[in-house]
């Protein structure tokens, strides 16, 4: 097997997260550097507790940091309807929390600076406060970032928080046109296509039907997850595309993020075979759905 991809996933878990941070410790071709949390789907303080109790789930020691607690100009806006006043949809049991060894931004930083030589992946699955901030910090952290692979955006489909705009970019729309205007290579996964791995009872069925803890607190998370909001795989799609890119089709295009005004974070593409940014377009919903649940079911 190839040497694993080294990669820090940025996160506002969030039960879509929390199933892309599970997918992720549970595939060897990923060597998850670190955990950097950021405000989004709940507050960052409950974001960095819930990264704590995944880790605990999945038993691993990965490092987790605390980020930024509100976009770079926006005021945070958390609606507990789609991930539940907890962000994690279900009770859990007690977790140590130590505190923050760094912050998420410094975090980046460091590590890029020290991947020159060996460029690595950041993995983003929330608003791109974090990032933003390191590139305004750090600009040179570039030569040490290989790729920016990111959840994100709606390009020719509507927005899932205004009309035009997705949950990422809407809630930090300067930080995502931050990094899209920085020249970073991207690869972008909208709701264009993980609107299409909403999750089917049978599926979640079957992964009940595993019985192993962490088997349980999936169709715990998801059961609660459905029911709020449909239950598209949203965050889980990029982390597969990293381990089996062959399940999805990309096009290439370059992306403006609108930043103010009633389209503010809509992402508006122009396709063009040189476009900067890698789009996912379509997805094998049958093959994603049996990587999730072979990787989950190893854990
Ligand atoms: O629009 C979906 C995205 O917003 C996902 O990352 C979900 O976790 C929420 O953060
Ligand atoms: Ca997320």
């Amino acid at each position: 097997m190839a040497k694993p991809l080294s990669v820090i996933i940025d996160t506002d878990p969030g039960i879509d997260d929390a199933v892309a941070l599970l997918l992720a410790w549970a595939s060897p071709e990923l060597n998850v550097l670190g955990i950097t949390t950021v405000a989004g789907n709940v507050e960052l303080e409950q974001c960095y507790l819930n990264a704590h109790r995944l880790r605990q789930l999945a038993s691993r020691m990965t490092p987790i940091y605390s980020g930024c607690s509100a976009p770079i100009l926006k005021p945070l806006q958390v609606t507990h309807s789609i991930h539940g006043r907890d962000g994690l949809g279900m009770s859990w049991p007690r977790v140590d929390v130590p505190k923050s060894t760094q912050h998420s931004v410094d975090f980046i930083i460091e590590q890029a600076l020290n991947h020159k030589n060996s460029p690595m992946t950041l993995c983003m699955l929330g608003p791109l406060t974090n990032l933003a901030t390191a590139l305004i910090l750090c600009p040179e952290i570039k030569e040490g970032i290989k790729q920016v692979v990111l959840m994100g955006g709606a390009l020719e489909s509507s927005g899932n928080t205004s009309p035009v705009a997705e949950f990422n970019f809407y809630t930090d729309p300067h930080a995502a046109a931050k990094v899209f205007d920085s020249g970073l290579p991207i690869v972008m996964s909208p709701l264009d296509v993980t609107r299409q791995t909403e999750v089917v009872a049978s599926w979640l069925d079957a992964i009940r039907s595993l019985d192993t803890p962490v088997c349980k607190a999936v169709y715990e998370m998801l059961s609660a997850y459905r029911s709020g909001s449909g239950g598209g795989l949203h965050d889980p799609c990029i982390v597969a595309w990293l381990i089996a890119p062959e399940l999805f089709t990309e096009k290439r295009c370059d992306v403006r993020v609108e930043v103010c005004g009633d389209r503010e974070g809509q992402s508006v593409p122009e396709w063009k075979e040189d476009g900067k940014v890698l789009s996912l377009t379509d997805v094998n919903v049958d093959g994603f759905l049996a990587l999730l649940k072979n990787r989950i079911q190893s854990l």
